[in-house]
C-alpha cells in the first residue's frame, strides 16, 4: 500500500468516526428532545390526582424500585464474571455453581414474581365500584369522539364531562363502533369501550382542576385525537353546569344574523348528523351541539373552541382531522359567519 493510499484510507477511517460520533450526537440530542417535549404536555401517571392513580403510581414506584436492584445486582455478577482473575475462574467461581444457579437463578426471582403478583392482584381492587357513586356517567364511544350521557339527569353532551371534587364517579363504558379505552392517566386505570357490553371504572379527583382523559385502544385514523376533558369542580359549579346542560337551545333566535344561521343548519346537511335539542335537528352520528359554544375544545380535544377553528371545521372539517364523519361545507362568507355566530350563541 503507498503512503497516498494509506493517507486516504485513514482519512476515510477518521471521516467515517466522525459522521458517527455526529450521527450519535444528533440522535441523543432528538432523543433528549422528543423525551423533554412530550414531558412537557402529557399528564403523567406518576402526578396521581385521585386514590386510584396514587395506588397505581404505587404499583409503578415498587415495581420500579425492584427492578433496579435486580439490574444493578445482575450487572455487579456479569462485571465479576467478566473481571475475575483466570485462577478464581480455574478455582469454580462463585462457592458451588449448582446451589448459586438454583438460589440465585430460581428461588429468589420466583419469590420476587410471586411477591409482585400477589402485590399487582391487590392492587386490582382500584377497578371495582364504590356502593354508593355521587355520580353516574355513561360514555359511548365513537371514532373519533366521545358521546357524553348523563343517567339520572337526562341530558347528552359531547367530549367534556364535569364531576364534584373528591366525590366517586361511576362511568359505564360502551362504544358504538369498534373497541375504544377510557383512560385518565392522573385519576384511574384503563378500562375498554366494548361494542355491545357495558363496562364500569369509577375515579375520584382529589384536586379541581381539568384533567385530560386519552382513547387507550388503537381505533383507527385519528385514534391519537380522540380526547375527553374531565372537568374536576365544586359541587356548586356542578351544578350549575348541569342546569345549563339539560336546558333545550331557543327554538326560535330573535337576532336576524342568528335567524339566518340557524336556516342555513336547518338547510343543509349539519340537520341530518347533529342534534340541537329544542329544534327539529335531531341527527344522531355526530356529536351534539345544544351547548356547542359552551364546551372548551372542537374535534374531541383537539382544537380550542374559538371562531377560527369553528369556522375552518365547518368548511373543511377533513383538513383538521382527516378520516373523520364530517363533509366540507361549501358556504360563501356571509352564510358561513352566520352559521358560526348561530353555534356560538348555543351556550
Ligand atoms: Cu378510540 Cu383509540
Amino acid at each position: 500500500m503507498s503512503a497516498t493510499e494509506m493517507n486516504s484510507c485513514q482519512g476515510s477511517s477518521a471521516r467515517h468516526v466522525v459522521h458517527r460520533s455526529r450521527f450519535r450526537l444528533t440522535f441523543g440530542l432528538l432523543a433528549i428532545n422528543l423525551c423533554l417535549s412530550s414531558c412537557s404536555n402529557a399528564p403523567s401517571v406518576l402526578e396521581p390526582r385521585g386514590p386510584a392513580a396514587a395506588q397505581l403510581a404505587q404499583l409503578w414506584w415498587v415495581l420500579f424500585t425492584i427492578a433496579t436492584i435486580v439490574f444493578v445486582i445482575v450487572l455487579a455478577l456479569l462485571g465479576y464474571g467478566l473481571f475475575r482473575s483466570r485462577r478464581q475462574a480455574g478455582n469454580g467461581g462463585i462457592g458451588n455453581g449448582r446451589w448459586f444457579v438454583g438460589i440465585g437463578g430460581a428461588l429468589i426471582p420466583a419469590l420476587v414474581l410471586v411477591g409482585v403478583m400477589v402485590y399487582t392482584v391487590g392492587i386490582q381492587s382500584v377497578l371495582s365500584t364504590p356502593a354508593d357513586p355521587a355520580l353516574t356517567i355513561q360514555l359511548i364511544g365513537h371514532q373519533w369522539w366521545w358521546e357524553v350521557y348523563y343517567p339520572d339527569q337526562s341530558f347528552t353532551t359531547a367530549n367534556e364531562v364535569h364531576i364534584p371534587v373528591g366525590q366517586p364517579i361511576l362511568f359505564k363504558l360502551t362504544s358504538a363502533d369498534v373497541i375504544h379505552s377510557f383512560w385518565v392517566p392522573q385519576l384511574q386505570a384503563k378500562m375498554d369501550l366494548l361494542p355491545g357490553q357495558t363496562n364500569t371504572t369509577w375515579l375520584t379527583a382529589d384536586q379541581p382542576g381539568v384533567y385530560l382523559a386519552e382513547c387507550a385502544e388503537y381505533c383507527g385514523l385519528q385514534h391519537a385525537h380522540m380526547r375527553l376533558l374531565i372537568v374536576a369542580e365544586a359541587q356548586e359549579r356542578v351544578d350549575a353546569w348541569v342546569a345549563n346542560e339539560k336546558k333545550a337551545a331557543v327554538t326560535v333566535p330573535t337576532d336576524p344574523v342568528l335567524v339566518q344561521g340557524q336556516q342555513i343548519f336547518f338547510g343543509s346537511a349539519c340537520v341530518y348528523c347533529h342534534t340541537i335539542r329544542g329544534t327539529v335537528a335531531s341527527g344522531q352520528i355526530g356529536p351534539d351541539l345544544t351547548h356547542i359554544a359552551s364546551r372548551r375544545t372542537l374535534g374531541s380535544g383537539m382544537f380550542e373552541n374559538n371562531t377560527g377553528y369553528l369556522s375552518g371545521w365547518i368548511v373543511n372539517a377533513q383538513a383538521l382531522k382527516p378520516g373523520n364523519k364530517m363533509p366540507p361545507m361549501y358556504l360563501n362568507a356571509d352564510s358561513l359567519h352566520a352559521l358560526v355566530a348561530y353555534l356560538q350563541s348555543l351556550q
